[in-house]
């Protein structure tokens, strides 16, 4: 870091005082320089607020805020295993600070957090991923996204004996039992749940809306839609395909025409519905596989592993001896041996890419991070 800017302190976790300025901060980034209005606090308040403040990491030069990352932990549950993920968000540095260094010190300390509030796994989302790299992060992570649209939506099962609605009030419960069935994902209060359903429409998810199959008050299935994706669902996967197929027929305007455009150009008729799943053989991807669906697979983000020894312990793989070679660490199961890099790590652990012919049999895991979740 340059020392000509005068008193520097930090990196360290927000005082209470230094929220307010550090949201400005943030805002100014994320939100102003973008022509947005300043809703971070409100997009996500679970993480930028006092309770969280000192996941909220800070440097400040001559008592300004200047470049600040945020933390926030959840506990995601892997079949029968558990992992402490912290999510990354909100790696800003004012503009007339930048390329001094505040951004890597910060990164930096996210990750002596990281560390010390025992997270397993770093997640995070970005446009930046060559500048994480050089702080140790890497791409990995898997999720398929099915396509849906006219000509293929009616092989979905049809949803009978089930009501269709629209909003969630009264059920709320009841989808977070669903939500806790499904064998991965976040552990959400009800509190947190509520909230992230509740914010206000984000540029990341504009139109977020709920729509559940019920019988009788009993909750059979939910999706949760952002414009033209479902970014999550839970329940039986017959009940929440024929909820989508639904859904996608209580959207799909039949009255808009089918070849004329919008002044930018666009066709007018959009009539297409993605749907967002983790990479799994069973459940609603393995019923949206078996029908032959169109899809598409990505990262699930950027992930760093906080210690590589103590997450395959937590995964029940203690057959595998990791042994630390430099910045590297050479990985022993019986006859099968490699030596990986940080970042080869999560790739071997989390896929998608195949970075050595190692425990094929065991990786990659099915981790997946809901959306909903994403900070
Ligand atoms: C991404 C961002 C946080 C980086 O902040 P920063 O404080 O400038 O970060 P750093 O100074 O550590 O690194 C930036 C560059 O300066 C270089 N640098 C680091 N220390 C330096 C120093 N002392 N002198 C000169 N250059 C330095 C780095 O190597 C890097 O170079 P590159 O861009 O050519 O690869 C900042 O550009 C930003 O706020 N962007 C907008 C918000 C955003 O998109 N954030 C990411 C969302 S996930």
């Amino acid at each position: 870091m340059s020392s000509v800017d005068g008193h520097i302190a930090g990196p360290r976790g927000c005082q209470e005082c230094e929220v307010g300025p550090t949201l400005d901060l943030i805002n100014l980034v994320m939100r102003r320089a973008e022509g947005l209005p300043p809703t971070i606090g409100s997009d996500y308040p679970h993480v930028y607020c006092g309770p969280n403040r000192e996941n909220m990491r800070v440097i400040k030069v001559n008592g300004r805020v200047v470049s600040h990352t945020g933390l926030f932990l959840s506990d995601v549950k892997v079949g029968q295993h558990i992992l402490r993920v912290a999510g990354l968000g909100c790696m800003v540095t004012h503009p007339g600070y930048r390329h001094q260094g505040y951004g890597t010190a910060v990164a930096e300390d996210w990750m002596r957090r990281m560390l010390e509030v025992g997270a397993d796994v770093g997640w995070l989302d970005t446009d930046f991923p060559d500048w994480y790299r050089r702080v140790g992060w890497e791409k990995a992570g898997r999720r398929h996204t099915y396509y849906l649209d006219r000509g293929n939506v009616g092989l979905l099962p049809s949803l009978s004996g089930y009501e269709v609605r629209c909003g969630y009030p009264g059920y709320l419960e009841q989808m977070l039992t669903l939500h806790r069935q499904h064998p991965l994902g976040t552990y959400r209060p009800l509190s947190l749940f509520k909230m992230l359903l509740n914010r206000p429409a984000t540029n990341r998810w504009p139109q977020l809306k709920a729509y559940l199959a019920t019988q009788e008050a009993q909750l059979g299935a939910y999706v949760i839609l952002s414009g033209n994706e479902v970014i999550e669902y839970a329940g039986a996967a017959q009940v929440v395909a024929g909820l989508i197929r639904e859904v996608f027929q209580r959207k799909d305007d039949v009255s808009i025409s089918t070849s004329d455009h919008d002044e930018t150009g666009r066709v007018l008729l959009q009539a297409s519905l993605a749907v967002c799943t983790p990479v799994l053989a069973n459940g609603l991807p393995g019923l949206f596989a078996s029908l032959g669906l169109p899809r598409s697979l990505t990262h699930l983000g950027m992930l760093r592993i906080a210690n590589l020894s103590s997450l395959l312990a937590k995964l029940g793989l203690e057959e595998i001896n990791v042994q630390p070679k430099g910045e590297a660490a050479v990985l022993t199961r019986g006859a099968e041996q490699c030596e990986l890099t940080p970042q080869e790590q999560v790739k071997l652990v989390f896929g998608p890419e195949r970075v050595a012919d190692f425990a094929t049999d065991l990786f990659p895991i099915p981790f997946y991070h809901w959306p909903l979740d994403y900070i």
